[in-house]
């Protein structure tokens, strides 16, 4: 079965605490939180505040995905405003290695993030340095994206890597994901899938949570 990371971007901010408990009832894996800055993409979300925010309204890891140019300037106050897991992309910062060294430093699970048109060959030598990988099944931005079939590739590409070095990492995917593409992706090797808009914009959020379970039982 394939873990699910509810993203709170298509929740409903003005009862924000109200839509992380409902995906915390329901039995989900950790909370993604995207963090955007309007210069690594074309919109702007919110920052760590949001994040220590959260942190006393559920137990769920907090799952932050930093889509923000040199995410070294931040990642240590994600990590003290109660960040679990940080993501920092390949093509957000000249220091990858270094970031990712930071992250862990600052007591976080570190993940590299790729977006749709970055090989996998870009991030090889990183992966012994790393919790999870993050597969953009999207381009980055905005929730509510059609699934980029041509990534299924890639999360198989990884997934060989991942065997032939013996590594444990997660490999999450993120994007257009609902019980079809959830499958798809869970096939290929991914073991978690971040859903927005799949989860939230649906009258009924906790169906959605099982149909993801059932889909990739
Ligand atoms: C897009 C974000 C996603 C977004 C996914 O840049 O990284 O986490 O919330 O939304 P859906 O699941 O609606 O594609
Ligand atoms: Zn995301």
């Amino acid at each position: 079965m394939i873990k699910i990371a509810p993203s709170i971007l298509s929740a409903d901010f003005a009862n924000l605490q109200r839509d992380v408990e409902l995906v915390d009832r329901a039995g989900v894996d950790a909370l993604h939180i995207d963090i955007m800055d309007g210069q690594f993409v074309p919109n702007l979300s919110f920052g760590m505040s949001m994040v220590a925010a959260l942190r006393p309204v559920t137990s769920l890891p907090l799952d932050c995905h930093l889509m923000i140019v040199e995410p070294e300037r931040f990642v240590q106050q994600f990590a003290q405003a109660g960040a679990d897991l940080i993501g920092v992309h390949v093509e957000s910062t000249h220091h990858i290695y270094h970031v990712l060294q930071l992250i862990r430093q600052a007591g976080a699970k570190a993940e590299v993030v790729v977006n749709p048109g970055t090989p996998i060959s870009q991030i090889v030598d990183l992966l012994p340095l790393v919790d999870q990988v993050l597969v953009m099944t999207v381009n980055p931005g905005f929730g509510g994206q059609h699934f980029l079939t041509p990534m299924l590739k890639k999360i198989q590409a990884l997934e060989q890597l991942k065997q032939q070095g013996g590594y444990d990492f997660d490999i999450e995917v993120d994007g257009g994901i609902n019980e079809k593409t959830a499958k798809l992706c869970y096939d290929a090797g991914a073991t978690v899938a971040v859903a927005g808009s799949y989860i939230y914009d649906s009258p009924e959020p906790e169906q959605r949570i099982q149909d993801l379970k059932v889909a990739t039982n």
